[in-house]
């Protein structure tokens, strides 16, 4: 377990035109992995980055390539973002047929598993798969786009989670991705989360991008007495 939180920069926020020198600009500036949004057209009404572009990324930086897809049926494409380089797959639980299967065949390649789960989906989908998980990934605006306002709600969601993966005895990342900016990535750590994904307040925010990367870390509170 990290003793900072992870701060994971959304490339889908980023300069398409110059992708190679926008993460070598986050790695400088201090991010801790790199967040690549995958989108098809279908699972969610966007299109964005494949395998190929994800190859042509990877010799950019050594940082952790934490990628997020968002396609459906995932399991075909699962080896060719592997290979591209994923370090962390994560997956949303209705884009196959088989969650565990395809849990299966993301550590079979060698990444890091991780379960997404939407801002309307129940956190008790990872007590069957919690000892294959890496990663969860809590979603705090639906999927699709970014620069999205957050959705509160899911502050209980992720402390639920966060005590889960305690019990788990696991060292999971609890992740949040949607609307994290300066203000409300104060509230996902105080709730438990350890990595934050964001793009707008990291590529479109007020300050350098390293200013902006620091405004989101704040200290992680001390256990909470039981
Ligand atoms: C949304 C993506 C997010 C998105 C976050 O489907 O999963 O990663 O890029 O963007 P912001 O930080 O602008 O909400
Ligand atoms: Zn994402």
């Amino acid at each position: 377990m990290s003793d900072k939180t992870l701060i994971s920069p959304s490339i889908l926020s980023a300069d398409f035109a110059d992708l190679g020198a926008e993460i070598r600009a986050i790695d400088a500036a201090g991010a801790d992995m790199i967040h690549i949004d995958v989108m098809d057209g279908h699972y969610v009404p966007n299109l964005t980055i494949g395998p190929m572009v994800v190859k042509a990324l990877k010799p950019h930086t050594k940082k952790p390539f934490d990628v997020h897809l968002m396609i459906a049926p995932v399991d075909p494409l699962i080896g060719a973002f592997i290979d591209a380089g994923a370090d962390i797959v994560s997956v949303h639980p209705d884009s196959g047929p088989h969650l565990h299967r395809t849990l299966q065949a993301i550590k079979a390649g060698g990444a890091k598993a991780g379960l997404v789960l939407n801002p309307g989906t129940h956190p008790n989908v990872v007590d069957p798969v919690i000892d294959q998980l890496d990663m969860i990934l809590v979603m705090s605006v639906n999927p699709g786009f970014g620069g999205q306002s957050f959705i509160m709600s899911q502050l209980d969601k992720i402390t639920t989670l966060a005590e889960k993966i305690k019990h788990s005895g696991r060292d999971i990342i609890l992740e949040v991705d949607g609307g994290v900016n300066p203000i409300t990535s104060k509230q996902c750590i105080d709730a438990g989360a350890t990595a934050l994904v964001a793009g707008s307040a990291v590529f479109k925010g007020k300050g350098s991008y390293a200013d902006n990367i620091a405004a989101l870390r704040h200290p992680i509170p001390a256990p909470r007495a039981v």
